[in-house]
C-alpha cells in the first residue's frame, strides 16, 4: 500500500507528540548531539544511522539539518517502516537490531550513529552486542548518542520499578491511543497483521541500565571515551567516541 495512501505524513506529526510526551526534551536532546557532532568532527557528518528510528521524524530532522548527508534509518516494525518511508530523504532498512544482520545491509562509515528510546527493547547481552556492532560500522572519530532510560547509578534496571516520571501515564495513554487509532484504519490492517507477526513471542526487555553501564558497555565495545552528553529527568544520553 503507498504511504501516500496512507497519510503517513499524518501519523508522523501525531508520533512526535507522543515521543515528546515519553521525553519532554527531545528538541534539546537532538539539538545537544547535533552540536556535539559538529564540534567533534569539525563539519556537518557525511553519514547516519538512526536505529530503531520508527517512523522517521527523528531522521528526517537530521536530514534537514545536513542536507548532504545520507541519513539512513533502521526498523523492524511493519506499520512505522512503511511510515518512514514516505520520507525521500531517507534511506529506511527493516532489520533486527538484536541480531548481526543489519550491519550488512547498513555497510560503513558513519559518522553519526543514534538511538532514540530504543535499546530499553533488548536485553544487557544484545545491548552490549549492539555497541560492539556500531562501532565495526562507524568510522573512526565517529560519534554514538545512545538516548533512553538511564537512572542515577544504583536505581534498580528495570524500568517497571522505577518511580513514575511526571507526565508519564499521559504518554503512555497517548500511545495506546495512537496505535489504537492507526489499527482501526482500514488501509492500516494488513500493516498490523504483519506486526503482530514481527512481534509475536518478543518481549520487549525493558533494560534501563544507568549511564555507568552504558559507558563502561561502550568501552568495552572499543569506544575510546563515553559520558553523559545530555540528561532530562531519568531520560539521559551517552555519547561515545568512536
Ligand atoms: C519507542 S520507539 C522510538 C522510535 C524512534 N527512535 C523515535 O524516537 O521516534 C522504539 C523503536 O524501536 C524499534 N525496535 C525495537 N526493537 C527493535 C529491534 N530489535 N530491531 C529494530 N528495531 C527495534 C521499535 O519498532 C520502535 O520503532
Amino acid at each position: 500500500m503507498p504511504s501516500t495512501v496512507l497519510d503517513s505524513a499524518r501519523w508522523r506529526t501525531s508520533w512526535d507528540e507522543v515521543m515528546t510526551g515519553f521525553v519532554p526534551g527531545l528538541s534539546s536532546l537532538e539539538e545537544s548531539w547535533a552540536t556535539a557532532t559538529e564540534a567533534v568532527l569539525g563539519r556537518h557528518p557525511r553519514c547516519v544511522l538512526d536505529l530503531g528510528g520508527g517512523p522517521g521524524v527523528v531522521a528526517a530532522r537530521m536530514a534537514s539539518r545536513w542536507p548532504s548527508a545520507r541519513v539512513t534509518m533502521i526498523d523492524l516494525d511493519p506499520v512505522l517502516l512503511t511510515m518512514a518511508r514516505s520520507c525521500p530523504a531517507l534511506t529506511v532498512l527493516d532489520a533486527d537490531l538484536g541480531e548481526g544482520e543489519w550491519t550488512l545491509a547498513a555497510g560503513d562509515g558513519y559518522d553519526l550513529v543514534t538511538a532514540v528510546m530504543t535499546v530499553h527493547y533488548l536485553r544487557p547481552e544484545r545491548i552490549r552486542a549492539l555497541y560492539r556492532r556500531c562501532r565495526r560500522v562507524m568510522s573512526p572519530g565517529g560519534l554514538l548518542v545512545v538516548a533512553d532510560v538511564m537512572p542515577d547509578d544504583g536505581l534498580p534496571a528495570v524500568m517497571g520499578a522505577l518511580n513514575p516520571a511526571p507526565g508519564e501515564a499521559a504518554a503512555e495513554l497517548a500511545w495506546a491511543q495512537w496505535w489504537g487509532e492507526v489499527a482501526s484504519s482500514p488501509g492500516f490492517r494488513p500493516l498490523m497483521a504483519a506486526r503482530s507477526e514481527v512481534f509475536a513471542g518478543r518481549v520487549p526487555a525493558n533494560f534501563a541500565g544507568d549511564v555507568g553501564w552504558h559507558a563502561a558497555a561502550a568501552r568495552s565495545a572499543g569506544f575510546r571515551e563515553a559520558g553523559v552528553l545530555w540528561r532530562d529527568g531519568r531520560h539521559a544520553a551517552l555519547a561515545a567516541l568512536s
